[in-house]
This record gives structure tokens, C-alpha cells and sequence, in this order.
């Protein structure tokens, strides 16, 4: 019987998923004794009865690098360590069934997993491999948070599709004489807000990382609207916060809470607010993000092949490395408020309300 190795997407899909499946796949086949199987919905397909799960060969993930999602399925609810099921009154309770599925990986003759996915996922990853599983990671996420890797793959493509929106509002800003606030993802950290309000040309920038007061906004917004080029753009993470009063939040998003105290300072124009949503997470990846997901991809099943597990692969420019997947966990990857980046930001006059 062939040596077997099981893929799993879990988390929030992300573009590049594919692309990763299809190079490990690929990888693979070239060697004799391995075969690739995959399941569905992250580890709820190899714990349903019957199993889920799908031999993936060179054919079935033939042309699947450029396409969006997973071919897989994948869920962001519940793991081993807490599947979701049903007790006998129907009441929706998490149990653990990770002895199961240590006890099914051996009977598929399972001797590597990979799981792709994020901060959630590598932790599931983590305490699989305490357990004594054969795991490799391999990192996920459009919002960059995970640490231990320089970037994340699919990060770079919803920067990208957040800038061309953000191109477009700028254009309809300026004819209106509007103010337009873009809210992007980021519940924890603030890349894609960032790097969208650079690349974009956004006047103003609000992300996590600093909380932000909005008297420091209104002097910028009037002075671009009566003095300068008489509209303004507004990046806004999905996890920024004001410094005080934020009563509101929790039931609205992070643009309209901000839309609607911006609103109480009768301001010179009128305020609009376009909120991106899961547009940024579904789609095409761009070419990096696909080169950087095959990279993966091809080092995580070559650890399979060295028994190296515990191990997630990451990329430290220009090399795709092996680190432990507890580093990329232990930490978040936050935007370091002190970098270039941000020091660039503000060097070109970008307000991050502070
Ligand atoms: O973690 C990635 C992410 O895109 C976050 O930025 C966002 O808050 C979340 O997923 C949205 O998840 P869901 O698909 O459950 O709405």
C-alpha cells in the first residue's frame, strides 16, 4: 500500500489556496510510493461518516493554480479539538474528537498532513503534532497576521483588488467632492489597510495598531476639503478603533461607526462609505501570490519526505524555510508602528489619526 499524505484547507479561504494542492500534488508524483489525499472541509470531512475525502491526482488538480477558493471546501468553525455536533436534545455543542482522528489517520496508512491555513489552523496543527501526528503547516491568511514568515500567500493579492477598488472610489471622490471611507479586512492587524492606503493614495489611514482620535481627522479632512484638492479617501481596517467611544461597534462595522461620528461634524461634504468585504478574499490570485503558494507547497511535501515535522514552511526572502509551527503562533504579526512603512506613510502625509 502507498505511503499517504493528507491535505487540508482550513480557515477563511484565501487566494493561492489551489495553487498550493496542485503543487503538492505535483511534487508527488514524482516519487513512486506517495499518493495525496485530500478532505473536505478541513478535517470535517476525514471525521464524518462516511469519510469525505478525495484522492487528488495530477489530473483532478490539473489547470486549478489561477482559480480562487479551494477545491477542497474548508470551514472557519470548529476543529478537531471542538467539532461541532449535535447532543441529544438537537443543541449545538463542541466536542472533542481528536483521538478519532488520530485513530483514522492511522488507519488510512496517513504517514504526513498538511494543513493550510492561518493562525487558527497552525494551532489546530500544533496540538495535533503534540499529540504525535505527522503535520506540516503551511501559512495562509489575506491579512498577513502570522508571524515567522515574511509574507502570507494571498495577502498581496487583496492588497491588490482593495487598490484598484480604492483607484476607482478616488475617481468618483473627486467628481463628487466627497469624502469616501473604504473599509478593508484586518480584525487584529492592519497590512491590508495600510499597504492599500499607500498604493491607493489614501489621505487617510486607520488601522488597529493605532487607535485613533477623531478630532485629528476632521482638521485633515476640512483642510484637504477647503484648501486642498476638495475630496478625501479614508482606508479603514475592519478592527480599528477610536480612542474613546467606541459604544457602537460591535454592532455595526468599523466604516460605519466612523461614517456616522464623522457625519456629526457637518463637515463640507458628504460622506460615503464602501465596504469591501469577502470581494478582497475570493478571485484569481496574482502571480506572486501563485508562485509563493507552489513554493510552498512543493517545500511542505518535500519535509514529508524528510520526516521533518512540527514544521511550518514560511518564506524569509529569497529563501522557503522550515520554522517551528509554534513560532508562527506565539506571536501575532502585528504592523510595527515604528517601520519603514509606516514612517514612509507618514512621510508622504498619510493621517493615522493619532
Ligand atoms: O481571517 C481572515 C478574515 O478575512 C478576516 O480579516 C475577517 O475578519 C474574517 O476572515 C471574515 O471571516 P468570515 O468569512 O467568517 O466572515
Amino acid at each position: 500500500m502507498k505511503k499517504r499524505c493528507l491535505v487540508v484547507t482550513g480557515g477563511g479561504d484565501c487566494p493561492g489556496l489551489n495553487a498550493v494542492i496542485r503543487a503538492i500534488v505535483r511534487r508527488a508524483s514524482q516519487e513512486k510510493d506517495w499518493e495525496i489525499i485530500g478532505s473536505r472541509d478541513a478535517f470535517n470531512g476525514i471525521l464524518s461518516d462516511p469519510m469525505e475525502i478525495e484522492h487528488l491526482t495530477e489530473r483532478s488538480v490539473a489547470g486549478i493554480h489561477y482559480r480562487g477558493g479551494t477545491i477542497l471546501g474548508t470551514t472557519n468553525r470548529g476543529g478537531p479539538f471542538a467539532y461541532p455536533t449535535k447532543d441529544e436534545n438537537g443543541k449545538l455543542i463542541m466536542i472533542d474528537r481528536s483521538t478519532d482522528l488520530m485513530q483514522r489517520i492511522q488507519d488510512l496508512n496517513i504517514q504526513g498532513v498538511i494543513n493550510i491555513g492561518g493562525d487558527g489552523s497552525q494551532t489546530i496543527s500544533q496540538q495535533l503534532f503534540e499529540l504525535g501526528c505527522k503535520i506540516i503547516g503551511v501559512p495562509k491568511t489575506i491579512d498577513n497576521d502570522l508571524s515567522a514568515t515574511d509574507y502570507t500567500f494571498g495577502f498581496q493579492t487583496a492588497v491588490e483588488i482593495a487598490t484598484e477598488a480604492l483607484d476607482k472610489l478616488v475617481t468618483t471622490a473627486a467628481s463628487h467632492h466627497r469624502i469616501i471611507i473604504l473599509e478593508v479586512m484586518g480584525r487584529e492587524a492592519g497590512w491590508i489597510a495600510l499597504h492599500t492606503a499607500l498604493a491607493g493614495g489614501a489621505e487617510i489611514c486607520l488601522i488597529p495598531e493605532i487607535p485613533y482620535d477623531i478630532i485629528r481627522i476632521i482638521s485633515t479632512l476640512e483642510d484637504r476639503i477647503k484648501c486642498k484638492r476638495g475630496f478625501a479617501n479614508i482606508v479603514i481596517a475592519e478592527g480599528a478603533r477610536s480612542v474613546s467611544d467606541n459604544s457602537d461597534i460591535e454592532d455595526e462595522s468599523a466604516g460605519i461607526f466612523l461614517m456616522k461620528k464623522l457625519k456629526t461634524y457637518n463637515l463640507a461634504a458628504e460622506i460615503r462609505l464602501a465596504v469591501l468585504g469577502h470581494i478582497q478574499r475570493g478571485g484569481i490570485p496574482i502571480a506572486f501570490d501563485r508562485i509563493l503558494a507552489t513554493q510552498f507547497g512543493v517545500k511542505a511535501f518535500e519535509l514529508v519526505l524528510e520526516n521533518d515535522f512540527g514544521k511550518m514552511v514560511a518564506y524569509h526572502h529569497p529563501d522557503i524555510v522550515a520554522v517551528p509551527i509554534i513560532s508562527a503562533i506565539k506571536n501575532y504579526n502585528f504592523v510595527d508602528i515604528d517601520s519603514n512603512l509606516v514612517k514612509t506613510a507618514r512621510g508622504i502625509g498619510i493621517n493615522f489619526g493619532d
